[in-house]
């Protein structure tokens, strides 16, 4: 019977075969032990000299690292392992026998791994994140689903900046200029006005020379828009939305956390509701932890939120930035127009800024003057403008990076293997 290493638990005490890989081995004068993975799982394999042919042991003594087999035996309880299953293999049959693989056991330098990242996926610490990956896919899909949301897709090839124009991909198109889309959010507010409640998930590119452990040059994104939602509703939404996300991750992938040596304590605390902290008490707060030079006005930086997040054991929102700092559709604080009705939810244990969200200008003669500002013009913009011509209401949405929520929920430091195949400052290869 021919069967997965996910599906093993179902066929304990009786005899499989599993199209697999082998990772490593280990064999003394009778016995070899096979690490073997298939895609779905990761298995030992135990070859006893007694059980099997001559021509089977001297085989499993003798397979190189990812040779591709079949391989056959009595699936048994193996206490010892993560997984709970072990092989007692019965026979094998090789598809390819590899030999030089790049990526051995040993150590191995980052650049080197990132060189191989199309061979450094199989590792079970880059499969582990790529499964939490799916599993935050799969519940927002579900989050959004279930709460009346309508997936709409936004272009990738665009005419305009969302988020300011010195982080853009330029490229012709045939004779006018287009734009690598930066965020849908500009589309995902018309879609509101035709279906309510709407999210986009799609890549995003920014032209960004920022060589940190947060920053992709492409990048996921997830940007649900609501229409007659304001900025206080729209909290409500992220953190209900966050917290689904979690909690599916802590209850589908216990291994792979396990894998990674997640501390899931940290995970089990992110429940709604999330503290919130003003911009102005926020730089009050860096004042009082040490940050001297900090003004009101400036942007926050890693180190700030880092800071801030650490007087909090779940994900903050820090509220109110300063209208000069921020995008030019945030709308304005009506009793307070210095400062714009946004939050940036900033994840625990320094990963950063994960979701950045506000309530949208809903007033026409406002969004011309913030164009006016902003140095915005041209036909790219009409469209937009006439959103807020045609039946405008107070609306709201969010964007949350998926590599950057990766990157927290797997405690995996850097965002480089979050993602499949990152693109950063100096790496498009592989
Ligand atoms: O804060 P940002 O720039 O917001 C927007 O693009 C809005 N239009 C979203 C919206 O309201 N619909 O980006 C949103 C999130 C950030 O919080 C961060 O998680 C992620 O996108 N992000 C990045 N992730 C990886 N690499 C980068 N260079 C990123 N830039 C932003
Ligand atoms: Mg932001």
């Amino acid at each position: 019977m021919k069967t997965t290493i996910a599906q093993v638990p179902a066929h304990e005490g009786k005899e499989v075969t599993i199209g697999v890989w082998l990772t490593n081995k280990r064999s003394s004068g009778k016995i070899a032990f096979l690490q073997l993975r298939d895609g779905t799982g990761f298995i030992q394999g135990v070859v006893a000299k007694n059980d099997v042919t001559d021509e089977v042991f001297q085989l499993a003594k003798n397979l190189n690292q990812e040779t591709s087999l079949y391989i056959t035996g009595k699936i048994a309880e193996d206490k010892r392992s993560p997984f709970g299953y072990e092989m007692q293999v019965t026979d094998m049959e090789v598809i390819q026998e590899a030999s030089d693989y790049p990526i051995t056991p040993k150590e191995h330098g980052t650049e080197f791994l990132m060189d191989h990242r199309h061979l450094w996926l199989r590792s079970s610490r880059q499969h582990a994140v790529m499964k939490i990956r799916n599993e935050i896919i799969r519940a927002t899909y579900q989050y959004f689903n279930d709460n009346g949301y309508v997936k709409v897709d936004a272009p990738i090839l665009t005419g305009a900046s969302a988020e300011g124009t010195t982080e853009l991909f330029h490229t012709k198109y045939f004779d006018e200029d287009a734009y690598l889309s930066q965020s849908g959010q500009l589309y995902m507010e018309a879609a509101a006005m035709a279906l309510g409640k709407v999210f986009s998930f799609g890549p995003t590119f920014r032209a960004e020379k920022s060589k940190t452990r947060r920053h992709l040059i492409e990048f996921w994104m997830i940007e649900p828009e609501m229409a007659f939602t304001n900025h206080e509703e729209s909290l409500e939404i992220q953190e209900q939305y966050v917290t689904f996300v979690v909690q599916s991750v802590l209850q589908n992938c216990q291994l792979e956390l396990q894998t990674l040596g997640r501390d899931t304590t940290k995970l089990e605390a992110v429940q709604a509701p999330f503290p919130r902290i003003s911009y102005d008490d926020a730089v009050q707060l860096l004042k009082e932890k040490g940050f001297d030079d900090i003004e009101w006005g400036e942007d926050f930086g890693a180190p700030h939120e880092t800071a801030i997040a650490e007087s909090f054991d779940k994900p903050v929102f820090i509220i109110n930035y300063p209208t000069d700092i921020k995008a030019f559709y945030m709308k304005p604080d009506p009793e307070r127009p210095e400062v714009v009705q946004c939050a940036d939810l900033i994840a625990p244990e320094g990963y950063g800024e994960v979701v950045g969200g506000s309530q949208r200008i809903d007033d026409p003669e406002l969004m011309k003057q913030r164009y006016e500002e902003h140095h915005l013009s041209g036909p790219a913009y009409e469209w937009y403008l006439e959103l807020r011509q045609y039946g405008s209401v107070p609306h709201s949405g969010f964007g949350l990076g998926l590599e950057r929520t990766v990157a927290w929920i797997a405690g995996v430091e850097h965002v480089r293997e979050t993602i499949p195949f990152p693109r950063l400052l100096n790496r498009l290869y592989p």
